[in-house]
């Protein structure tokens, strides 16, 4: 195809203004899918994203249209639609040329929106801005269409009105699409580059690899190569998506579709990279490629032991579609084998905790999730520290924490509120900007443990559910951190050590040893139980001895996911771990662990 008639855009919007309506009525009224066959949500393909509402996977798909009498390519990219994956959000628009920002017009921007708006500023993509959801009677196209003029610099009459729902307007989008976004421009006659922006396995075909060709052209048995590790393959496969995968001799400057080459792991074929030619390729890769980098991690444990090797496998193959995701072997006293875990984020974490539980059938006990410690020595030795329990002891020059910006969305009302969540998790205040006169965009520097720590609940239940958050990470600071390890009869238990600002210390060390002394049956003899932060004890409980004349009243606190945990335990015999001298149910810490 001729660069000139090719559109390559992407859809911007928040969870549920309806990206994926208005996606499938271009797929159906350009006459890719026919409405019978039409399957709702055409392109997310996974169960949870589904069930969830949550898009985590970008593809492309081609479709036709005309424009004035000249047919048309359009390139639609998914754009993936979570905080965690801001990375591969900026790798999809970067292979588009524009973007169309979506936006309920009866709820407004909110924060999801304006955070991809940036992203999509930032590769000086040209954006349409669309109102959808004008069939709604509690649409307010004309209050919400002033917003988006003022927030992008446009006349609000440019706004445009669609409803993915009735298909109304959607066809004149399609026209603009065309007339305002620019065709996408490359060396045709260069060596061959093509940005990958997303990288798909499929159980049947390997990884399925999806590309944006910068320059020249990739045809199929041609020899690639990945400038960012070198490794060449065979194409044995190229084409596009019109929806489904379609077979191909080659795509050229502009271009988008897919690549097979019968590599087996995501992480080959990496989000980011640049394709080229094994000989006479490309020498400068395009700009913009990065590692995935795990932000967040927690431990992994089967409750029941035997399922170790199955909880082995899962990651191992939840890894092969996964090239975020991270892992290794880890034991601990109290909760036994398992793996630590990485992930980009909180919503990664879920995602791939439900998964391990729902697809593979496993019971996990997770521990709770911390981020990434650079430390200091005194000495200037330095330490990298995913688990808590590794923190290092002696003389601890300086701790870093990462940072994220943050940009909350919310009523003027709830100002005051979010201002004081902010300042108790520690965030500085960067700014703030009235989006119409009733809401407001306030942004934060915050450390991403306190945001990893419940800050959406607290988010939520401050400002009713209005409010919305999005945050990507900005580098680290040097914080006044201190370890809090948990002692049971003067013996640490692993699983309970945290990393906390020291003016939270005691906090924990109190939560933590009341919640212990509850779940921890007596015993013939009196156990302590103490939070200390290196050998300065900062809280203690103590667990009473058992006298003949007590039952002992071995949990407290019921609610139903620790019953469901414990009726799980029954099925098997009662693990006991012994913590120094100290025997403890293994529930005892799942539960406390598992509640809050
Ligand atoms: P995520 O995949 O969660 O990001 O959501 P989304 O943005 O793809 O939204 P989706 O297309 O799933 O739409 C969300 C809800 O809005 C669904 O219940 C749609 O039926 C509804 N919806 C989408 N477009 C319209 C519209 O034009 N009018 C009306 N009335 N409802 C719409």
């Amino acid at each position: 195809t001729d660069p000139a008639l090719i559109r390559n855009f992407c859809i911007i919007a928040h969870i549920d203004h309806g990206k994926s309506t208005l996606a499938d009525r271009m797929l159906q009224l350009t006459g890719v899918v026919e409405q019978r066959q039409m399957r709702a949500q055409y392109l997310d393909r996974m169960d949870i994203e589904r069930e969830r509402g949550i898009t985590i996977k970008s593809q492309a798909v081609r479709m036709p249209w005309a424009a004035d009498g000249t047919p048309h390519v359009l390139n639609m990219i998914d754009t993936p639609g979570h905080v965690d994956f801001t990375y591969e959000v900026s790798r999809s628009l970067a292979a588009c040329e524009g973007c169309i920002l979506l936006v309920d017009a009866a709820q407004g921007i909110e924060a999801q929106t304006l955070a991809n708006l940036y992203l999509a500023m930032e590769n000086d993509l040209t954006i349409i801005p669309v109102l959808n959801k004008i069939d709604l009677p509690a649409a307010q196209p004309d209050k919400f269409a002033a917003e988006l003029a003022h927030l992008i610099g446009c006349d609000p009459g440019d706004v445009l009105r669609v409803s993915a729902k009735t298909g109304e307007g959607v066809g004149e989008l399609l026209d603009e699409v065309i007339r305002q976004v620019p065709a996408p421009v490359g060396d045709a006659d260069g060596p061959a580059r093509a940005m990958i922006f997303d990288s798909v396995y499929d159980a049947y075909r390997g990884v399925v690899t999806y590309v944006k060709v910068v320059d020249g052209a990739l045809g199929r048995r041609e020899r690639i190569q990945m400038m960012s590790t070198g490794a060449t393959h065979e194409l044995l496969e190229i084409g596009v998506n019109s929806p489904e995968m379609t077979p191909s001799d080659g795509l050229a400057v502009g271009e988008v579709g897919y690549l097979i080459t019968g590599v087996k792991d995501v992480r080959q074929s990496k989000v980011g990279d640049t394709v080229t030619f094994q000989r006479n390729g490309a020498t400068q890769a395009l700009g913009g490629y990065k590692d995935p980098r795990p932000m967040v991690f927690s431990g992994l444990y089967p409750i029941d032991g035997s399922d170790y090797p199955a909880l082995r496998d899962a990651l191992e193959k939840l890894q092969l579609n996964d090239a975020a995701l991270v892992y290794e072997p880890e034991t601990s006293a109290a909760l036994g084998f398992g793996f630590r875990v990485g992930f980009l984020g909180l919503l990664h974490l879920e995602v791939v905790r439900e998964r391990l539980e729902r697809e593979f059938g496993l019971d996990l006990i997770a521990t709770a999730p911390n981020v990434v410690y650079q430390v200091t020595m005194e000495d200037g030795s330095e330490f990298t520290v995913t688990n808590p329990s590794e923190f290092p002891v002696g003389k601890i020059a300086e701790v870093r924490e990462p940072v994220v910006r943050a940009t909350l969305i919310a009523p003027s009302e709830f100002i005051g509120a979010i201002m004081e969540l902010c300042q108790t998790r520690r965030g500085s205040m960067q700014g703030m900007d009235y989006l119409s006169e009733e809401r407001v965009e306030l942004r934060y520097t915050l450390p991403l443990a306190e945001i990893v720590f419940d800050f959406f609940d607290a988010l939520k239940s401050k400002t009713r559910g209005y409010a919305s958050l999005d945050y990507e990470p900005t580098g680290e600071q040097a914080a006044a951190l201190v370890k809090v390890d948990i002692l049971l009869h003067g013996d640490k238990v692993d699983a309970f050590s945290a990393i906390v600002h020291k003016d939270k210390a005691y906090a924990y060390g109190v939560k933590m040893a009341g919640k212990l002394r509850e779940l921890i049956p007596r015993q013939q003899f009196e156990v302590p139980i103490q939070a200390a932060i290196g050998s300065r004890v900062i809280a203690r409980e103590t667990v009473r001895a058992i006298r003949k004349d007590v039952l002992s009243k071995c949990y407290g606190g019921d609610i139903s996911r620790k019953r469901k945990l414990l009726e799980k335990q029954k099925e098997g015999k009662k693990r006991m771990k012994m913590v120094g001298r100290v025997e403890v149910p293994q529930e005892a810490f799942i539960a406390a662990l598992s509640s809050d």
